[in-house]
């Protein structure tokens, strides 16, 4: 018997593409302080917050800053990350993100967002679809970053499903070991290789069914 209850979504590179501009970003900065900063860089910050982020890249960079200067820091970067969240179109929804938001919400199960990014609300109303979400669970409302499981217990909490009758949708590793840590099953979308703890893995979800989830 299947106890499925609810999906939990996170939104960097599973309902959005934003890494793109978190990377131009990130760049931007890095270059400002006198280094470069690659795209390899990049994909290990997937999943991890700005202030850890931005200690990352520093450290890469062998750049030493202060607590203040590091607010600084992550301010700048945000602020050039938001001018162009603020040009994202609805047409920047991955592809099969609301047909199988659409498909869950319609057989009666929750959904929730378990993102770890303060401006989750600003890039669902961008895209259009921050009503296809009973609970939405972001960076201002946690304050263990994953692989701490704080982000999706809350998510189930606020939709009153028990964990384990949860499903999260994770691009990323530490996000991936967070429904772990969290005992909920998760689908992992990019690679097998990376995504090894996933109970099932797929590219995009253009190509998860129902059938799959109630198969997990
Ligand atoms: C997601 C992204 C990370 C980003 C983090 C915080 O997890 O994958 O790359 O650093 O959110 O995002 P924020 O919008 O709050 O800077
Ligand atoms: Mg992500």
């Amino acid at each position: 018997m299947n106890t499925i209850k609810a999906c939990i979504f996170d939104l960097d590179g599973v309902i959005v593409d934003t890494a793109v501009y978190h990377y131009k970003a990130w760049k931007r900065l890095a270059n400002s302080l006198g280094f470069d900063f690659t795209e390899h860089q990049n994909e290990q910050l997937k999943g991890v917050s700005r202030v850890r982020s931005l200690q990352l890249i520093l450290g890469w960079g062998g750049v030493t800053k202060t607590e203040a200067e590091q607010e600084q820091l992550a301010t700048q970067k945000n602020n050039w990350y938001m001018e162009m969240v603020n040009q994202m179109k609805p047409e920047e929804i991955l592809p099969g993100a609301k047909e199988f938001l659409t498909t869950c919400r319609a057989v009666g199960l929750k959904t929730a967002l378990g993102s770890a990014s303060k401006n989750s609300m600003t890039i669902l109303e961008k895209i259009g679809i921050t009503d296809m979400f009973d609970a939405v669970i972001d960076g201002n409302k946690v304050s263990k970053a994953k692989p701490d499981p704080e982000v999706f217990l809350a998510g189930a909490q606020a939709l009153g499903v028990l964990p384990e009758e949860c499903v999260v949708f994770e691009d990323a590793i530490a996000g991936v070991e967070a429904a772990v840590a969290g005992d909920m099953k998760v689908v992992g979308i990019g690679s097998s290789d990376v995504l090894k703890g996933a109970n099932l893995v797929i590219r995009g979800l253009d190509e998860m069914t129902l059938d799959k989830l109630y198969k997990l």
